[in-house]
């Protein structure tokens, strides 16, 4: 849990709420957090996915680990703290982006169930979809996309997930996907009957 630092702060509502934005643009505000090893496919079906639902006239945006961490979370590396930190972060702004009306994708390792959990919290019930990419470590390391696995497995990175820092599974995801068993296009699909079923989005 983070310090609150500041004092004398006082919360200040607006006059427009949730409701009215997401009438504006004809949608609900949800997040989709993705979760899983690196080169599971989190960016690749998430990116997809924002398409589609751009395509079918809804705003959807996506949050990406490597992209953030050049930019708000660049102080931040990957000890078990600073991924804590990060994936706070993440989970403020995700918040910020579904009360905003937006459907939002997280695409994070986030490999720590307590720090998901956490995430979890910050929101009303239904606006949080954990999706764990279930891709196993065999195929994330034989894609090797940046070729990181291999400079992990050399000595080269470090604290690298699956090989010298762990990942948690989710115990209670909303969905499992396997991209060594789902293809880009059957993963979007999984994904957005997903939102369908829990009334994020009309169906077809
Ligand atoms: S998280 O663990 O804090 O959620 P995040 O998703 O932001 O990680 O960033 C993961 C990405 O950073 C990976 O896809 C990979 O490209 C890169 N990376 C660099 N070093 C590491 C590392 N030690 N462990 C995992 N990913 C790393």
């Amino acid at each position: 849990m983070a310090e609150q630092k500041a004092t004398n702060i006082t919360w200040h509502g607006g006059q427009i709420g949730r409701a009215e934005r997401e009438g504006v643009l004809g949608q609900q505000g949800v997040t989709i957090w993705l979760t899983g090893l690196s080169g599971s496919g989190k960016s690749t079906i998430a990116v997809a996915a924002e398409a589609e639902l751009v395509n079918r006239g809804k705003l959807a945006y996506v949050l990406d680990g490597d992209n953030v961490r050049h930019g708000l979370n660049k102080n931040l590396g990957f000890s078990p703290e600073d991924r804590t930190e990060n994936i706070r972060r993440i989970g403020e702004v995700s918040k910020l982006f579904t009360d905003s009306g937006i459907i939002v994708f997280t695409s994070f390792i986030s490999p720590y169930r307590s720090d998901r959990d956490e995430a979890r919290a910050l929101f009303d019930q239904g606006d949080f979809l954990e999706v764990h990419v279930a891709t196993d470590l065999e195929t994330c390391e034989e894609r090797d996309p940046k070729g990181l696995y291999k400079k992990a497995r050399a000595g080269d990175i470090p604290e690298f997930t699956g090989i010298s820092a762990p990942y948690e599974a989710p115990d209670k995801p909303e969905l499992v996907i396997d991209t060594a068993k789902l293809s880009v296009e059957e993963s979007v699909i999984a994904l957005i009957d997903m939102l369908q079923q829990r009334g994020k989005l009309p169906s077809s």
